[in-house]
Order: C-alpha cells, then sequence, then structure tokens
C-alpha cells in the first residue's frame, strides 16, 4: 500500500494567508518548509488512488503529485483519483471537494452527518450526483472502497469515533456547550490493504482515552493530530483566542499531551499531520521539534511518501 501525504499543515494552511506570526514570516522567506492544508492519498495498486479528506489546497496538490494527474495516453478526461474518503465536514477537509468538478466518476464516503452536511449545501452538487457516488460509512464497520465501475480497489477502510466537535462552521452555539456536537462528528480511519498491511489515520482528535489508546497498540503507522504544540499557544501567541481544547484538538506536550499519551504504545511509525501554523514544530531547528524527534515522531511534509508491505 502506498500512502502520500498531500498536506501537512492544519486548517489555514502554512503560512496561513493572513497570519504575520513568526512562523508563518519564516515559511514565506523560506527558513521553514511551507506546507498546504491537511489531506493524503492511499492507492493499494499505485494507480487507483483515494484521497482521505479534500483539502481546499486540492488543485495544487494534484499539480504536485503526478501519480494523482491523468497518465499519457489515458482517456481525454480521466483522473486516477476514484474517490474521497471525509473524516469530518471541516473546511480543511470538505471544500476541496469542489475541485472534483465535474462529470467525473467518483465514490465519496463519509458518515452519514457529513453527507447530510453535503446534501444540505448544493454548491457540492458541482460533483454531478450522475457520476459521483455518495456511500454512507458506518462507525466500526469495515467497508471495501470501490472503484467508480463497482470493483473492488483492493482498500478497506474502518471508520471509527474518536473525541472531537462539530465542524468550526457547523457550531451552534444554541444547542448548549457541546455547539451541537454529536457522536461521530469527528472520526478517525483504520486502512487497510489486501496483504495485511494496514494503518491509522487520525487526523483530529481531541483526546487519547484508553480505548483509543488500546487501538493503536502495537500499530505499524499512525497518522496523528499535530494542530498545536501547547493548549493556549494562540492566545499566548496573540492570533487567536481559542485554546486547543476549545477546537476539539489536544496538544503535543504537557501531562495529558499526546507525547506522554503515546509513550509506551509502540507504535512504529508515529506521524503529525494537520499542523497549525503556530506549531514550533515546524520549524527544523526548533527545541520542540527536536522534543518531538526524540519522543520517536516524525513531522509530516508535503509530498511524503509511504510505502506499507505485508
Ligand atoms: C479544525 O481543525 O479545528 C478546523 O479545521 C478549524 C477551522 O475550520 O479553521
Ligand atoms: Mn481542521
Amino acid at each position: 500500500m502506498r500512502i502520500q501525504v498531500l498536506g501537512a499543515a492544519a486548517g489555514g494552511g502554512y503560512p496561513q494567508w493572513n497570519c504575520n506570526h513568526p512562523n508563518s514570516r519564516k515559511a514565506r522567506n523560506g527558513e521553514a518548509q511551507a506546507r498546504t492544508q491537511s489531506s493524503i492519498a492511499v492507492s493499494a495498486d499505485g494507480t487507483h488512488w483515494f484521497l482521505c479528506n479534500a483539502s481546499p489546497d486540492l488543485r495544487r496538490q494534484i499539480e504536485l503529485t503526478p501519480a494523482l494527474q491523468p497518465p499519457a495516453g489515458g482517456a481525454l478526461r480521466c483522473s486516477p483519483i476514484q474517490g474521497a474518503v471525509l473524516t469530518n465536514a471541516d473546511v480543511d477537509h470538505v471544500a476541496g471537494l469542489l475541485n472534483l468538478r465535474e462529470s467525473q466518476p467518483l465514490s465519496l464516503y463519509g458518515t452519514q452527518r457529513v453527507l447530510d452536511v453535503l446534501a444540505a449545501n448544493s454548491i457540492f452538487n458541482v460533483l454531478n450526483p450522475q457520476f459521483v457516488r455518495r456511500v454512507p460509512m458506518q462507525l466500526e464497520s469495515p467497508l471495501a472502497l470501490q472503484l467508480p465501475d463497482g470493483s473492488p480497489a483492493g482498500l478497506e477502510v474502518v471508520p471509527f469515533a474518536v473525541p472531537g466537535k462539530v465542524a468550526l462552521w457547523l457550531e451552534d452555539p444554541a444547542r448548549g456547550k457541546n455547539l451541537g456536537t454529536e457522536a461521530g462528528d469527528t472520526i478517525a480511519l483504520e486502512v487497510r490493504a489486501a496483504g495485511g498491511e494496514h494503518f491509522y489515520y487520525v487526523p483530529g482528535c481531541a483526546e487519547l482515552p484508553a480505548t483509543l489508546a488500546e487501538r493503536l497498540r502495537g500499530a505499524p503507522l499512525v497518522f496523528f493530530d499535530g494542530t498545536l504544540w501547547q493548549d493556549d499557544e494562540m492566545i499566548r501567541d496573540g492570533v487567536g483566542v481559542k485554546t486547543g481544547a476549545r477546537m476539539g484538538h489536544i496538544s503535543l506536550s504537557g501531562p495529558n499531551g499526546t507525547l506522554q499519551a503515546f509513550a509506551g504504545l509502540d507504535v512504529a511509525r508515529k506521524i503529525l499531520i494537520h499542523i497549525n501554523t503556530t506549531n514550533p514544530v515546524l520549524l527544523e531547528h526548533s527545541p520542540e521539534r527536536r522534543e518531538v524527534e526524540q519522543a520517536g515522531w516524525e513531522v509530516s511534509y508535503d509530498g511524503m511518501v509511504i510505502e506499507l508491505t505485508p
């Protein structure tokens, strides 16, 4: 199974368009590596690809990724992209669908909640409903991904709920403290290939309860929410008013942070993704980068390729 990171940054990207934080300045002047918004692509055969989330930067990501471009000698209209699997309705995870216009056969997988959000907004009909199948995923039910012609893609996903909250743009303060969040508003995926190789994709997660930790224990590969280094980082740095907890994101550092929570879980490869523009791990020479690397983490970047073998 082949995995390619299309975008390693959180919503807004790195640098975010209106951000003048020192980190963003470093990305603009070449002192740090810029990153587009959160998405990976997965393929069992290196030819047919599925997106896990569709970032607003998808058009650029395709242009930077030959494997996702129409092949020489292919039909006049064609794409290696066979479909997309959505983990929530975040702008950074669904807005890119609009790039996948128009009459291209695709399969779109999401929970019924997320599919309902798309159905309620007719702009998503630019993915012509005559060609694009929308397939509801049931939590904890393995689902074989299919090519648009119905044949098996050689990949199976198991969607499961993780702690989080409803997408920012769907928050409803009238629905109480949790802003209308329902179970399954944030999910993660286990992706499996026929040979038994598998990995976990967890781009958003608010905490790591014991059940989730046990699920990930011993995994060969986990992509995990790397949004913030510190819960109040955006407030401290003067670029925002929200904590990570308020945004539904666990932080890397601290007693309940990701580094502590994964210590001893024996995950072979641990990779941070969905990294916010304020996170000092984006800077290659920062003490925070050293600390995550010493704890066995990799910081993903656009174009990172991983081959998983059975
Ligand atoms: C998130 O991951 O919390 C969202 O992408 C936030 C946003 O939409 O800016
Ligand atoms: Mn996000």
